[in-house]
């Protein structure tokens, strides 16, 4: 029973949380508990003790018990009017055109499953897993309901919410706004944790402390944006990875998004999650309903660690295509930083070939294959393949790249048009644009207007066309611009842009999935532009960040690990220095870093050495044996971590894995010790670490006072013999307890400054090592 109803009380539970709420005299909804599991025998002495009366207060109603004060009572979702001075979860113009409204229980009915929605992502549960209650609240004065809408999760524990609301007036009504959740608890040491950012730095986590006021955090660009990422954390004060308290909030939508922390005058504190109201404006005519999204609630009473568990398993069971759901990903060739515009089939298929060698699974052609698309200047909008460039088509170059043995996938960015393009000659109203006024270009570029039916057609014909021709088995979907210049004939209010624009984009997506379920769909915008739990319901993962340098990547990849699980996260190795930040990084460290999620390669292979081409076989070789652990195991986070080192560890049936990355070498260093978590008390542990081999100018001219012939760094000789010797580097293998290990394992000494040996670890600026655990036969 997870859901139930024991008047006054709904209890809706999963395996290790209770959701309280009960209704009051009034018929309004008392928020009691959100948290730990509590017992029934608890719930009497859950509400708020209004013993005596309070200053400066409304009284609802002075009729006997019904003077309740609402300002000072935390509640379930609020109306605005009726003496709730706290930020309203809605702004609604009623049919009498005035702002006040009053929802009050009314009915509700218990359903088992998901009360899906017909326009967007709801989750989905094939487990048998999940039970739904649809509280019906109505206004006091006109037919208009509100259903607020709960669905428990019980092995994730997760609860969903949001919320429909339905005009039974002959008048119309306008929304303003419209929460999908909200609810008050006390408290005034509160702190919000977010993921904001920008290119190359999504994901980057911020904690700020909550005081008296609105905190907001929200998207107004048209999509959920790496400003700043829907997902949200209210912690308490002292809140770490491993422990105190705290609830995640996650919104499944892909647009404006918004949550605002309200801390008011009594101690409570308001949450809620939804659609940005700015700007937004729907017109409810009779008998028509408008639904918002749904947003993700968890709780943690073991810090963030174990919040992220929660969502983690939500996404991973409930919210990707179910078809990809435990499903391995593959390998990736991706042909952008390796050629950019500039490739032609006979360098594609150099590529794939060696690619195949390395043991890499799947090859994809990224932007530039079609069109006059020899630059970002134009081609988007366009679907004719550029013969130039592939003098066999998509077709010819897809049956060979199979023929290597490799799937194939396509990069398209579908919703957009470049004035100069084929497409905006024929038909230049399908971009947004405003008349009159001169469009704003985001990297040459314009939106295509996916209010107008015609437009998803059209993109949906053209896609369909070449997916059919060359049997994609991979679609990577980008969209690299932000939305300006909002405007389209084809909604009744522009007000509904943004909204409708959303459920354009779902809806094809949705034809998309349907016609070809078994496409493994990769969202991107510009990297993590558009990492969101709304993409995730159709495209399984998503391209990080267009930033590959590890350095930069750990705590990108860290940042959206607080929410997103690692089959999320796409990961490449590129070459050093690394395009966007000039750094040079050690290929061992790529590859420890972009193991942690699906792993990639995003290069031209000649530029390596014979050396480097070896250590990737080799580091391919380890990421397939390991791969269900890095995409599918239990994500820990270290509150170890400091501006010099930071430790990932991913668990999975009983195998460990811990990757320990230095970012900067401090001189003379502090003696180290890992510990390692979640292993069983009083079982044995093998620990091992890889042998990262290192070329010879690691040491620079140091090698010259080693050994007996002089070499100079600089010359020719120097590079030669150190592309070709290779010197091994500290490892360990260790049989410890799991105690032990949890406690702390002591590694051996990294170079301190002074004498060498074969027992010194070396890892320098920006580097790396990863420790295999496991259980001990
Ligand atoms: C965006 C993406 C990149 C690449 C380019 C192609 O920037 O994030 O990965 O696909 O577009 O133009």
């Amino acid at each position: 029973m997870m859901i139930r109803y024991k008047e006054p009380f709904f209890i809706l539970e999963t395996k290790d949380l209770s959701y309280v709420f009960k209704i009051l005299s009034t018929n309004h909804l008392e928020h009691l508990h959100f948290g730990a599991k509590i017992l029934d025998s608890d719930l009497n002495q859950l509400h708020t003790k209004l013993t005596a009366k309070a200053r400066g207060v409304i009284d609802y109603d002075n009729s006997e018990n019904k003077d309740i004060p609402l300002d000072l009572t935390p509640l379930e979702y609020s109306s605005f009017g009726k003496g709730d001075f706290k930020l309203a979860p809605l702004e609604i113009k009623m049919p009498d055109s005035t702002f006040v409204s009053d929802f009050v229980y009314h009915k509700h009915e218990i359903i088992e499953g998901i009360y899906a929605s017909k326009e967007l992502p709801t989750g989905y549960d094939d487990e048998s897993q999940t039970k739904t209650i649809i509280v019906t609240l109505k206004d006091t004065k006109f037919n208009i309901y509100l259903d607020l809408v709960y669905t428990t999760f019980f092995e994730s524990n997760v609860i969903t919410r949001r919320t429909i609301l339905r005009n039974e007036e002959k008048h119309s009504i306008s929304i303003r706004k419209i929460m999908s959740m909200m609810f008050d608890l006390y408290g005034n040491d509160y702190e919000m944790l977010t993921l904001d950012g920008g290119a190359i730095k999504e994901g980057q986590k911020h904690i700020t402390p909550v005081s008296y006021g609105t905190y907001i955090n929200s998207s107004m660009t048209g999509i959920s944006s790496y400003k700043h990422n829907p997902g949200v954390i209210l912690l308490k004060k002292g809140t770490h990875e491993d422990y105190g308290m705290c609830y995640g909030f996650n919104l499944i939508y892909s647009g404006n998004h918004y949550t605002a922390i309200d801390q008011s005058s009594h101690g409570i504190l308001r949450v809620m999650q939804g659609i940005n109201p700015s700007c937004f404006e729907w017109d409810l005519h009779q008998n028509e309903t408008f639904e918002t999204p749904t947003t993700v609630l968890t709780f943690s009473d073991k810090g963030f660690n174990q919040l992220s568990h929660h969502m983690h398993h939500f996404i991973n069971h409930h919210m990707i295509p179910r078809q990809f759901k435990n499903v391995e990903r593959p390998i990736v060739i991706n042909s952008w930083e390796g050629f950019y515009f500039d490739f032609n089939e006979r360098k594609l298929l150099t590529l794939a070939k060696k690619a195949k060698d390395l043991g890499i699974e799947l090859f994809v052609l990224d932007d530039g294959w079609f069109s006059t698309r020899n630059n970002d200047q134009s081609g988007l909008g366009d679907y004719d393949v550029n013969l130039k460039k592939l003098k066999h088509g998509l077709v010819g170059l897809a049956s060979k790249i199979r023929n290597l043995g490799l799937k194939f996938g396509l990069w398209f960015e579908p919703e957009m048009i470049n004035p100069v393009s084929k497409l905006y000659d024929k038909r230049p109203e399908y971009a947004v644009k405003i008349e009159g006024r001169n469009p704003s270009l985001g990297r040459n570029q314009l939106l295509l207007d996916l209010c107008n039916p015609e437009v998803r057609a059209y993109i949906m014909n053209e896609m369909s066309k070449i997916i059919d021709e060359t049997k994609l088995d991979y679609i990577k979907w980008d969209m690299n611009r932000y939305m300006t210049d909002m405007f389209s004939a084809y909604v009744p209010q522009q007000g509904m842009f943004y909204h409708t624009y959303m459920l354009g984009l779902y809806n094809i997506l949705g034809q998309l999935r349907k016609k070809y379920p078994h496409i493994l769909i990769e969202t991107c915008a510009s990297g993590g532009n558009r990492f969101d739990l709304g993409m995730l319901s159709f495209g399984p993962q998503i391209w990080t960040s267009d930033n590959t340098d590890p350095i930069s990547r750990l705590s990108i990849q860290k940042g959206m690990s607080y929410f997103y699980p690692l089959s999320t996260l796409s990961n490449h190795v590129s070459l050093s220095p690394h395009e966007q930040t000039l750094r040079k990084t050690p290929l061992h460290t790529r590859f420890n870093v972009a193991m942690f999620g699906v792993l990639g390669y995003e290069l031209d292979f000649k530029y390596l050495s014979a050396f480097e081409i070896k250590t990737i076989k080799e580091h391919i070789n380890l990421y397939k044996s390991y791969r269900k652990i890095l995409q599918y195991g239990k994500f820990y986070r270290f509150n170890e971590d400091s501006p010099y080192q930071m430790m990932y560890q991913v668990s999975k049936d009983n195998v460990h894995i811990l990757g320990n990355y230095q970012i900067l070498a401090l001189p003379n260093p502090n003696l180290e010790q890992v510990r390692i978590k979640n292993l069983k008390d009083n079982e044995m542990y093998a620990l091992k670490s890889m042998n990262q081999k290192m070329t010879l100018d690691k040491f620079g001219h140091l090698i010259s006072h080693a050994l007996p012939i002089k070499l100079n760094p600089n010359k020719a000789l120097f590079r030669l013999i150190s592309r070709f010797k290779q010197l091994d580097n500290a490892t360990e293998d260790v049989v410890l307890s799991g105690q032990a290990l949890m406690h702390g394992y002591k590694l051996k000494q990294q170079f301190m400054g002074t004498y060498y040996n074969d027992q010194t670890r070396i890892m320098g600026d920006f580097g790396s090592q990863i420790y295999i655990i496991k259980e001990s036969s």
